[in-house]
């Protein structure tokens, strides 16, 4: 039996379900077997190691899986960075910001508001760094989980906490002052040595991630448009490169253009196309882009 590339990823909670949705969107069919810890990938020489988040830089770091999917948020506690997992790309899923938050009262006034203060938080390395920098001295109370209820037992004054919707905030009677840190999915890779025949596995996954990663946001825009309005539609169209421009039958005065937006593409976009001439504007997904 050959060797198999090992992928670390969260086994519940924010970030699991969405790391399967990626590696299928990659074409990797996860198949979840008996064994609860290990996933194979039926189409791949790659088994997906399922641990808690936490765990996951640790064993990237280690080299007991070569690729890590984790929150970046995780990743930056790490004791000591210099020797731990590097980041290879961004994924653009579970987007959050690690934020300073307290009872609604609290007249909270930048940094120096917290002077003095206990915090309680599970992020204590990125908050004794913004203290620092903000040259503050706080008292750091750090808790494994459920920061949120820190204020009401009187275990700290305020928390520094993971913020997505901010529904646990708002269920805890708790107002966000400021963000310290934003935080998403990343993709990272071991220190340790690569099997030279892992290589171009990990040459692969990291190429088709970085493509479901860029389609996703990406439309394939279709409009029709007065030849003269070219430049103000190139204009507008939202981190595309020179559009294809082809004659339209019939039609001396007017092409049709068709472009890949990079970025989203909102109603407001659409408004200012047809504002500047342009009629019949289709916007379509992307499904793989290389
Ligand atoms: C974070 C954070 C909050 C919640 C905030 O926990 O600690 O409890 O998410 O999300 P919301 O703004 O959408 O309500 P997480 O899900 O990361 O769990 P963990 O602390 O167990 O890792
Ligand atoms: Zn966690």
């Amino acid at each position: 039996m050959s060797a198999r590339l090992r992928i670390a990823v969260q086994k519940s909670g924010r970030l699991a379900d969405k790391s399967l949705d990626l590696l299928e969107a990659a074409g990797l069919h996860v198949v979840k077997g008996a064994n609860d810890l290990l996933f194979r990938v039926e189409n791949a020489p790659i088994d997906l190691l399922r641990v808690r988040d936490d765990d996951i830089p640790t064993f990237v770091a280690d080299g007991v899986a070569n690729l890590g999917i984790v929150g970046r948020n995780v990743l930056l506690e790490r004791a000591k960075p210099e020797d731990g997992p590097c980041e290879i790309m961004a994924l653009g899923f579970g987007r959050c910001d690690l934020k300073i938050a307290g009872p609604l009262g609290f007249a909270y006034d930048g940094p120096r508001s917290l002077q003095g203060l206990r915090v309680a938080t599970t992020y204590p390395r990125q908050l004794s760094r913004f203290l620092r920098e903000n040259d503050v001295e706080a008292e750091i109370v750090t808790m494994r989980g459920a920061v949120e209820v820190a204020p009401r037992l009187k275990l700290a004054h305020v928390i520094c906490d993971l913020v997505s919707t901010g529904a646990t905030l708002e269920a805890n009677g708790l107002a966000a002052f400021e963000t310290i840190a934003r935080s998403e999915a990343v993709l990272i890779q071991s220190p340790q040595p690569l099997d030279p025949q892992f290589a171009p596995i990990v040459e692969s996954v990291t190429q088709r991630f970085r493509g479901v990663t860029a389609s996703r946001d990406a439309k394939y825009v279709m409009m029709n448009a007065p030849r003269a309005a070219l430049p103000r539609i190139s204009e507008i169209l939202p981190g595309s490169d020179a559009p294809t421009v082809t004659p339209l039958a019939g039609r001396e005065d007017y092409v049709a253009v068709h472009a890949v937006c990079q970025e989203s593409v909102f109603w407001e976009t659409l408004e200012r196309l047809k504002a500047a001439g342009a009629s019949a504007i289709l916007v379509l997904p992307i499904e793989k882009m290389m």
